[in-house]
């Protein structure tokens, strides 16, 4: 990551995650075990790829950062739901993630389906009360409608069950395109759609986002799943996890090198599709670089 880029990241994660204490109880909250669960997770060195997205997805048309933040915050709550119950034993049954043990691991399974249930709900809550005090009306119902579209059966549960469904199955680069468009892809597309909605963009501004942003969450996954194959991504998942459970992906499929090359392709065909934003889309011109040379 360039200095600039890091600089960029390092300042949005600390406004994303100061929103983010603000918006949930405190872990001394009663009873505690469940906040301190979420707080575990959430709190436990996530990128905020996600957030940063959406904030990156408004800037290119506003420049008021707090507006758009507890979408920003609702979209990253989200993810880490869907993280918590992808790792449980019932689907991918990881017992580390970003380095530390699972939430499981350390709360027990039903503390963890609870977390992550929790941090959905309190999510479009979040949004919904965000809307509400701030009078934005039918611009966050918009938003809202997004984020849920790629939460539910058009998003990440229709890819999450396909992904299972394919474990230690034949499968060929059309499920495989299908899994990551669904599992992956439509939340970091959401991100940078409800950004543009949020920043009040035109019908012609948010297909060019809408189509940078489902790019590279395709090539987000690649990528993830290459970090994974690769074993370099430090043991923050435990080394080689998608092999031993016959996970389908691309590098499974195709190889590195091929795997590679897509991604890096997704990633250039992205920045194209920002053509019509001149300077206020560098950030997600830079993002859209980085994703693809990332090394966690
Ligand atoms: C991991 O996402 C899961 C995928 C959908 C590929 P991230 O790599 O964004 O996870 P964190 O939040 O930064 O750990
Ligand atoms: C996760 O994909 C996608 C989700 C919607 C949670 P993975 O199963 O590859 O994510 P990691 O590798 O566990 O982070
Ligand atoms: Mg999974
Ligand atoms: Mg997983
Ligand atoms: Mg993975």
């Amino acid at each position: 990551m360039s200095i600039e880029l890091e600089s960029y990241f390092k300042a949005r994660q600390d406004l994303i995650e100061k929103e983010l204490d603000q918006s949930l109880p405190s872990e001394k909250a009663y009873p505690e075990k469940i906040h301190q669960a979420i707080r575990y997770s959430l709190f436990s060195g996530g990128k905020r790829v996600r957030p940063i997205l959406l904030l990156a997805g408004f800037e290119v048309l506003r420049d008021d950062l707090e507006r758009a933040l507890p979408f920003a915050c609702a979209i990253e709550m989200i993810h880490n739901y869907s993280l918590i119950h992808d790792d449980l034993p019932a689907m991918d049954d990881d017992d580390f993630r970003r380095g530390k043990p699972t939430c499981h691991k350390v709360f027990g399974e039903a503390t963890a389906i609870l977390a992550g249930d929790a941090l959905l709900t309190e999510a479009f809550g979040l949004m919904a009360k965000t809307g509400l005090e701030r009078g934005m009306g039918m611009t966050a119902l918009r938003a809202i409608r997004e984020v849920a579209e790629a939460s539910g059966l058009a998003g990440i549960i229709t890819g999450q069950e396909l992904d299972l469904d394919k474990q230690g199955q034949t499968y060929d680069e059309q499920d495989l395109l299908f899994i990551n468009q669904h599992k992956t892809a439509a939340l970091i597309r959401a991100a940078v759609v409800a950004g543009g909605i949020l920043g009040e963009a035109g019908e012609k501004e948010l297909d060019a986002l809408s189509g940078f942003a489902e790019k590279i969450g395709i090539a987000f996954q690649i990528v993830d799943d290459l970090l994974d194959f690769q074993t370099g991504d430090g043991g923050r998942k435990g080394e080689g996890s998608d092999a031993r459970k016959k996970k389908a992906t691309y590098p499974g499929l195709i190889g590195l090198n091929r795997s590679k090359e897509i991604a890096e392709r997704l990633s250039r065909e992205a920045i194209n599709c920002l053509e019509i934003f001149p300077e206020r889309a560098e950030p997600l011109r830079k993002i859209a670089g980085w994703l693809v040379s990332r090394g966690y």
